[in-house]
């Protein structure tokens, strides 16, 4: 029998972390990271970048742990609710319909449990929030713009390739050798990606991935973090990726959840783009002026949580590792924020 259509995704849209104290969380990614506050209660954040309509692109929730508590992508219209409804339960995973305003500016919803092991989301409809593009006077620390992915660790890259091509996602870029897939990016809007595979024991978060608009952004709230004397929170870069040609750094919140600033990707939206694959053993895939990367950002990610809010158990990497052949292996140690 044919397997259900995938629904329409149009893109990542928000993530929900829970985070162990929400003051100490909104001063890192409020008042220094620069995010808009759409709406805050006692118990969660809801953040968006300044060109966002959607009402939020990150929730910050109290929690007894920190974890990754969902994804979610937006759906092209309210139909697509079913047709991730049935998608899921034609691969048999657990899913569950969330009225409309359970999370505040979202309407209904469905979620699932996918079988890379995450809970994710898929919703059409959401208030929309005034959109700060211009209102320079409001702009402060990195000035993120939007939510562009999720990047997840996951134990067989090939598997969660197949699965997200089978959700009807597109492959920009690669990094493999003959025999093995070590990392993907694969994309629902028109850009290198909404989705990228980092293979480890999984599932775990590895970072949500923001665009910020020029290179400046990306290096300023690296000056900000060292006046605070936080200079600890930048666990990587500045620098220029090769997969993707971004230009990035990679920021740990307080309970370590991993953040990237970014610029400078590309269009993928044509129907005949070309995939870019990157040889496991060429130095300029990970850092394109082949600075080698720490361990801790090849070891460290946040663990997932289930529909019901409990930690998913981890599974063991069943792969050989990209560090382990490549170029850019644990080459350099940085003691500091574990
Ligand atoms: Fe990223």
């Amino acid at each position: 029998m044919a397997r259900p259509a995938p629904p329409d995704i149009v893109r990542a849209a928000y993530a929900e972390l829970t985070v162990t104290d929400l003051a100490q969380s909104r001063r890192f990614w409020v008042d220094v990271l620069g995010f808009a506050v759409t709406h805050a209660d006692h118990k969660a954040l809801y953040l968006r970048g300044y060109d966002e309509l959607t009402h939020h692109n990150l929730i910050l929730r109290q929690g007894p742990d920190a974890a990754a508590a969902r994804l979610a992508f937006r759906v092209r219209t309210a139909a697509d609710l079913d047709l991730a409804e049935a998608f899921y339960a034609a691969l048999g995973a657990r899913t569950a319909r969330v009225p409309a305003g359970a999370t505040p500016g979202v309407g209904e919803a469905v979620r699932a449990e996918d079988p890379l092991g995450f809970t994710v989301e898929f919703f059409f409809a959401t208030d929309h929030a005034e959109r700060l593009q211009q209102r320079y006077d409001l702009r402060h620390g990195a000035e993120p713009a939007r939510l562009d992915h999720f990047n997840i660790v996951v134990p067989d890259v090939q598997a969660a390739y197949e699965y997200y091509a089978s959700l009807g996602f597109g492959l920009s870029e690669t990094i493999e050798d003959d025999g093995t897939l070590y990392a993907a990016w694969m994309f629902r809007k028109q850009t290198v990606h909404d989705v990228a595979f980092t293979g480890g024991d999984g599932p775990r978060l590895h970072h949500l991935g923001f665009f910020a608009h020029e290179a400046h952004q990306v290096l300023r709230i690296c000056d900000i973090l060292g006046s605070l004397s936080q200079e600890a929170r930048i666990e990587r870069g500045p620098g220029r990726h090769g997969v993707s040609n971004a230009f990035y750094v990679y920021l740990r919140d307080p309970d370590g959840h991993r953040v990237e600033i970014y610029t400078s990707d590309y269009y993928t939206g044509d129907p005949d783009h070309p995939v870019l694959r990157w040889s496991v053993r060429d130095p300029r895939r990970r850092d394109f002026w082949g600075h080698p990367v720490i361990p801790s950002w090849y070891t460290e990610a946040s663990a997932v949580l289930d529909l019901d809010g409990r930690p998913r158990p981890l599974v063991p990497q069943r792969q050989p590792a990209e560090v382990t052949v490549g170029a850019d292996g644990f080459t350099r140690l940085r003691p500091g924020l574990q």
